[in-house]
């Protein structure tokens, strides 16, 4: 079977994330609370953001609910779901979350389980049904584990079930590429982490240098 890669923004920037759907270079957004309030924006905010990168064309847009219950974050997850198709609700990976995750799958919606520390996170998440989980590599480093390590263990794990990881908290492009080399196939991060990735200084210098030769063609042409 072919096998799938994407990039995510995660990001509520606007400016940042409209150059990255309108270039095509992003399946979607994924966004949190923190990421939000980054970007002095809020809940409130969300409807506004959903229309806006719709039409940017994601593919897929991420919001988290929130509250301190089971109920609460049904509730506000109504909300998420109710913006249309290309919404995806996150739940974090609390007690409450869980729960909440396996009303809202057994409603037919898409669910991330977000801030995934253990494997035991990454099955229940699974026999839940969730389309996505998102572990924390920079988090996982942070706190002096071997984030590359438990990330690939999860997709081992999940893999096969209808759940994959998206990782995050991506620094730096060679985390994303070692996560790829290991099977993990959906990745989020921060604009400059993306747009990292496509970028060498040894392309640019070929890129000029190609272009020179255009321009060197060119005059010789008209001489
Ligand atoms: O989506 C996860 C991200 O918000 C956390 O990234 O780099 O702050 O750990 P970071």
């Amino acid at each position: 079977m072919q096998r799938e890669l994407r990039f995510y923004v995660d990001s509520a920037n606007v400016d940042d994330v409209s150059t990255l759907l309108t270039d095509h270079l992003v399946h979607g957004v994924t966004t949190n609370p923190t990421i939000l309030e980054r970007s002095n924006r809020t809940v409130h905010d969300i409807p506004a953001l959903y229309a806006r990168w719709e039409s940017e064309g994601a593919e897929e847009i991420f919001f988290q609910t929130w509250g301190s219950t089971t109920d609460e974050m049904l509730q506000n997850a109504e909300g998420i779901r109710a913006l249309g198709e290309r919404a995806v609700v996150k739940v974090p990976a609390t007690r409450a979350g869980f729960a909440a995750a396996s009303t809202l799958v057994a409603a037919g919606t898409r669910v991330l389980v977000t801030a995934v520390y253990s494997q035991g996170q990454a099955l229940a998440a699974a026999t839940l049904g969730v389309r996505y989980i998102a572990p924390y590599l920079g988090r996982l480093k942070d706190a002096g584990r071997d984030g590359i390590a438990e990330i690939t263990a999860m997709q081992a794990l999940v893999a096969g079930t209808g759940t994959d990881v998206l990782a995050a908290s991506l620094r730096t492009p060679h985390d994303i590429v070692e996560l790829a080399a290991n099977g993990v196939p959906f990745f989020t991060a921060a604009p400059s982490v993306i747009l990292a990735a496509l970028q060498t200084d040894v392309s640019d210098a070929s890129a000029a240098e190609f272009d020179a030769a255009v321009q060197r063609g060119l005059s010789d042409r008209q001489e």
